[in-house]
């Protein structure tokens, strides 16, 4: 019970890794928050945390845009009036060939995984200082690695690492704690779902396909989980690499 009293607000939370983490910081007494686009998602979320005992609200916001990420951070602290722990969940991905590459899977991947993210630490950051509390941002191995075929969604997610970074020097000498987790693979939808052209070279990428199986979204949540516990007390501008090897060598 790390979270007990904690009110802490997951984007992503309608699917995923997100509603992983829903479910386990509830589990571990937090009130949670759940941010995302996809209402019905946040609904089933809602109604698996509930039904195990614990307690969640939530907010349809699409956090690319700056007012509706401050709007559901405002929501989040009407609805419980603290917020301990942000996690932000909330992630696209587009596959493809540099050169077919569209305008439009460009800015949806770069506002969602770049912007979303900032938005949604700059309007939790006040409330997080008054908490002592603390923010887990999710990268990827993608953000450490270079990736064939997801050139865009990679150098998202490594802007995500160096946010991370930048944003725990901002605060490095407050009492808060801003760190990131880089998963590997994950059995959610975006991963059954991402759709790589057909006469690609499939060589080209199994550097990040590796050699163990991928995660269960339960398995990152609970790493997500010991990062933003106090557990983590030492952790601050941390990328924590949770990816069965594949950044390891
Ligand atoms: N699945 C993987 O293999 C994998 C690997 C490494 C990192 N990640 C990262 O983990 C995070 C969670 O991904 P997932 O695998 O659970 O994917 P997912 O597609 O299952 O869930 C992502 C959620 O984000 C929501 N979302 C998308 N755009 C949004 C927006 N503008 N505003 C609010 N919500 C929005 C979606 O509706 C969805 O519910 C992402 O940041 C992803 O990049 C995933």
């Amino acid at each position: 019970m790390r979270f007990e009293g904690q009110s802490v607000v997951v984007t992503g939370a309608a699917s995923g890794l997100g509603r992983a983490v829903s479910q386990r910081l509830s589990s571990e007494g937090a009130r949670v928050f759940g941010v995302d686009l996809n209402e019905a998602g946040l609904a089933e979320t809602k109604e698996i945390v509930t039904a195990a005992g614990g307690t969640m609200s939530f907010g349809i916001a699409d956090i690319s845009d700056r007012m509706s990420a401050h709007g559901v951070v405002a929501n989040a602290m009407d609805e419980f009036g603290q917020l301990n722990v942000l996690v932000n969940c909330a992630g696209v991905l587009r596959a493809g060939r540099v050169t077919d590459f569209t305008e439009a899977d460009y800015d949806l991947v770069f506002n969602v995984n770049v912007r979303g993210t900032f938005w949604m630490c700059q309007a939790a950051i006040p409330h997080i200082l008054d908490s002592r509390g603390n923010i887990v941002n999710v990268a990827s191995n993608a953000g450490l690695m270079g990736q064939a075929f997801t050139a865009v969604y990679a150098s998202s997610k490594a802007a995500v690492v160096n946010l991370t970074r930048s944003l725990a020097m901002e605060y490095v000498k407050e009492k808060v704690r801003i760190n990131a987790v880089a998963p590997g693979g994950i059995q959610t939808p975006m991963a059954q779902s991402s759709e790589f052209p057909e006469d690609i070279d499939w060589e080209l990428i199994k550097p990040y396909m590796g050699y163990r199986n991928m995660s269960k979204p339960e398995e990152i949540a609970a790493v997500i989980a010991f990062v933003a516990s106090p557990e983590a007390r030492a952790m601050h501008g941390s990328i924590v690499s949770a990816d069965c090897g594949l950044t390891a060598g």
